[in-house]
């Protein structure tokens, strides 16, 4: 099986030893990646990983993992541990919940390096522009419900390290059909789902706030409204209170055509990888 034997020509290397960026993943001076099994990796890989960074590891719910340098992987031990251990706070689950040994773990890990020698830094699902995404995002009302690198508002989650968490695919489908991503975030996969609750609330003196719930314990809400409002009630002074789970308030884009969709998920593929 033609895993085994895979040597990084120097092309490949050189701009990336000039980058110098975070240490690479990869072994320096172009040695081979060896999997000791390949088909096994291939089989642990598909079965516990493939769904959300896609089978061929070009992203989709998680982020592309064939590439050539992976933002949080210094080296194969960095990466075992997310594997075993996952990313805390975010939708990367560890290998408890996979339930993969130390043995699996390290052979995935090998595999995921693997995936990342294949590929070329073009191979990318992106085929937008992403500089026109940038003008595009900055024009849009993005920015009224998103954050990037301190500039805008939180009614819906930031976006700073985009790049990092979600593949284009997602992305593209974010933009697109907002709400055929709600079904998955019910399980609790997609982070931020659980903050970004849509909720509208009136009150008993008659005021009424749409929005996002932020935080809620037995007596107390806290909502960020449309307009980038924070507002903390008292459950006591509640008179409706409706939870629209399964309902997106991330605006259609209809109006956007094709080839500013894949502009902007161009751009926000950028964010967080300092390209
Ligand atoms: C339920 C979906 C899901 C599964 C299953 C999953 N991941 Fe992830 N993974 C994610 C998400 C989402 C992120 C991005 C986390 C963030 O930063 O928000 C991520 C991030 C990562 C990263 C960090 C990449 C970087 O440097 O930024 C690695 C490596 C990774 N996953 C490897 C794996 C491997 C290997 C498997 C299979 C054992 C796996 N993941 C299974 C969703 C998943
Ligand atoms: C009215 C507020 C609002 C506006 C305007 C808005 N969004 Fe959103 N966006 C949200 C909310 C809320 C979510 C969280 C999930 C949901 O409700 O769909 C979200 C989710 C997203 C996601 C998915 C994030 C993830 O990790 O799952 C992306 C990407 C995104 N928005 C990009 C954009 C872009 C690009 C624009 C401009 C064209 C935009 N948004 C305009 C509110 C908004």
């Amino acid at each position: 099986m033609r895993i085994a034997k895979t040597t990084w020509p120097l092309s490949l290397l050189l701009p990336l030893l000039l980058l110098a960026a975070p240490a690479t993943a990869q072994e320096p001076g172009g040695a081979a990646i060896e999997i000791d099994d390949p088909e096994r990796a291939e089989r642990l890989y598909r079965a516990h990983c493939g769904r959300c960074h896609g089978v061929q590891g070009l992203g989709g719910e998680g982020p592309e993992l064939a590439q050539l340098v992976l933002p949080r992987v210094a080296d194969q031990t960095q990466l075992e541990g997310i594997i075993r251990d996952g990313i805390a706070g975010t939708g990367m689950p560890g290998a408890r919940a996979t339930i993969l040994d130390d043995e699996a773990v390290a052979l995935v890990a090998t595999y995921v390096l693997w995936l990342g020698a294949q590929t070329t830094a073009d191979a990318s699902g992106v085929t937008g522009d992403a500089g026109r995404g940038h003008d595009l995002y900055w024009a849009a009302d993005c920015a009224s419900c998103h954050i990037v690198a301190g500039r805008g508002t939180a009614v819906g989650p930031e976006l700073t390290i985009i790049g990092l968490r979600r593949g284009a695919e997602y992305l593209r489908e974010a933009l697109r059909a907002p709400a055929a991503r709600l079904p998955v975030s019910r399980t609790g996969l997609r982070s931020g789902f659980f903050e970004y609750l849509p909720m509208r609330i009136v009150t008993r003196d008659g005021d009424i706030y749409n929005g996002m719930r932020m935080n809620e314990d037995s007596f107390t809400i806290q909502m960020m409204t449309l307009s980038g409002a924070f507002v903390s009630l008292r459950k006591s002074d509640i008179a409706e209170m409706e939870k629209r789970v399964g309902h997106s308030l991330m605006p259609l884009t209809q109006d956007l055509g094709d080839d500013d969709v894949e502009d902007l998920v161009a751009y926000l593929t950028t964010l967080g990888r300092g390209s």
